[in-house]
């Protein structure tokens, strides 16, 4: 079946149109189209995404990425004839621009008579890794042989351990209690002068710089609980360039992410072993870290686990990830609200 998926919930736009098939135990996405408007650009200048600028820009681009989709009339009037539903991300995000993506959701699904779900930006992340090419030769192989799993996911709003029964039934073993790591990375950049989004630029500076320069400290790693806390991490960067004011900013940056990344790499691998994990998903936007990646990749092989990590395209923000959310909640029959929820639970 076709779908048609949209994404609103930060700061970029877009569009897809998948062809999905298959039962949950063996779903197929092919994307066919693909459209990511990014709004970098705009928010750049103030170090953050501005939700009622997210809004009008999603205002401008939705129209856009539609054409792109559809073109002429006749194109459009038989593609639509072939899409079973629409897919709309409803929560979490920031509810001005949620709205605009679910508005106009509703607006087409009521012209061209086609029903509109609401998705979950968080079931999107974490089953982006399904279209992906290690993804589908699970699939192929037998979904069930990867699970019980352990999925981390982290972007610049969340940061949620989830220890997963099957690929559609999870419970949340842990989460951030203040900042997101994706967040901690933003601000550390900032602090640092360096541009928005901030963790993409602080893995290229850590590059060159001494990891083991500056003992940061490593928040709740050894807690017996599976929570994170991210904000003292980034006050102690605060803090020591306050009072050491001539430290290389890319020794910094190496040290914070090394910081940053153990905690993620050690409660995640903890999971894994505590709960026989046959494999460890990661997705979010700070899951495009090569780094993290990386880290993470060589934990899998030591426990002879496997490790799911989405596409590049399909890390950060994207409506194909929605489409593919979109479809396996059809399969389990669940549907999200319409109604835009900043704060919905993964
Ligand atoms: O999933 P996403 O695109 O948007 C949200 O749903 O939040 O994630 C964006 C976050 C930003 O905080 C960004 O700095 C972070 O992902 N990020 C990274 C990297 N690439 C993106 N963090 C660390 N290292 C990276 N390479
Ligand atoms: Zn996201």
């Amino acid at each position: 079946m076709k779908i048609l998926a949209i994404e609103t919930s930060c700061d970029e736009t877009s569009l897809a149109l998948l062809e999905c098939s298959g039962p949950i135990s063996r779903p197929k996405f092919k994307i066919l189209k693909h459209f990511i408007a990014s709004q970098i650009k705009i928010h750049e200048p103030f170090g953050g995404v501005v939700p009622n600028l997210a809004k009008r820009e999603h205002l401008i681009n939705l129209p856009v990425l539609y054409k792109k989709i559809f073109g002429k009339p006749d194109a459009e009037k038989r593609l639509w004839k072939q899409i079973k539903f629409i897919a709309v991300t409803s929560g979490p995000g920031l509810e001005p621009a949620l709205w605009t993506g679910i508005e106009f959701a509703k607006s087409l699904g009521k012209t061209h008579k086609v029903p509109v779900y609401g998705a979950n930006h968080m079931e999107g992340h974490l089953w982006s890794f399904l279209a992906s090419k290690s993804g589908e030769a699970a699939v192929k192989a037998g979904l069930k042989k990867q699970f019980p799993a352990v999925a981390l996911l982290v972007s610049g709003g969340h940061t949620i351990l989830l220890k997963m029964a099957a690929i559609d039934k999870w419970k949340k073993l842990g989460e951030t209690r203040d900042d997101a790591v994706g967040e901690a990375f933003d601000k550390v950049a900032r602090i640092l002068k360096l541009p928005y989004p901030g963790g993409p630029q602080i893995e290229k500076l850590a590059k060159i710089g001494n990891a083991d320069a500056i003992p940061f400290p490593r928040p709740m790693i050894h807690d017996k609980n599976y929570d994170f806390s991210y904000s003292g991490l980034k006050t102690s960067v605060l803090y020591y360039l306050r009072d050491n004011s001539q430290a290389k900013s890319e020794d910094i940056a190496a040290s914070f992410q090394k910081a940053a990344v153990e905690v993620l790499v050690f409660k995640t691998t903890k999971a894994a072993k505590e709960f026989g994990a046959k494999s460890i998903i990661i997705a979010g936007g700070v899951a495009s870290s090569k780094y993290l990646r990386a880290a993470l990749q060589a934990k899998a092989k030591e426990l002879k686990i496997k490790l799911f990590v989405p596409e590049f395209k399909l890390n950060t923000d994207n409506a194909g990830m929605i489409g593919i959310a979109g479809y396996m909640n059809f399969l389990r029959g669940k549907k999200h609200s319409l109604k835009a929820n900043g704060a919905m639970e993964v």
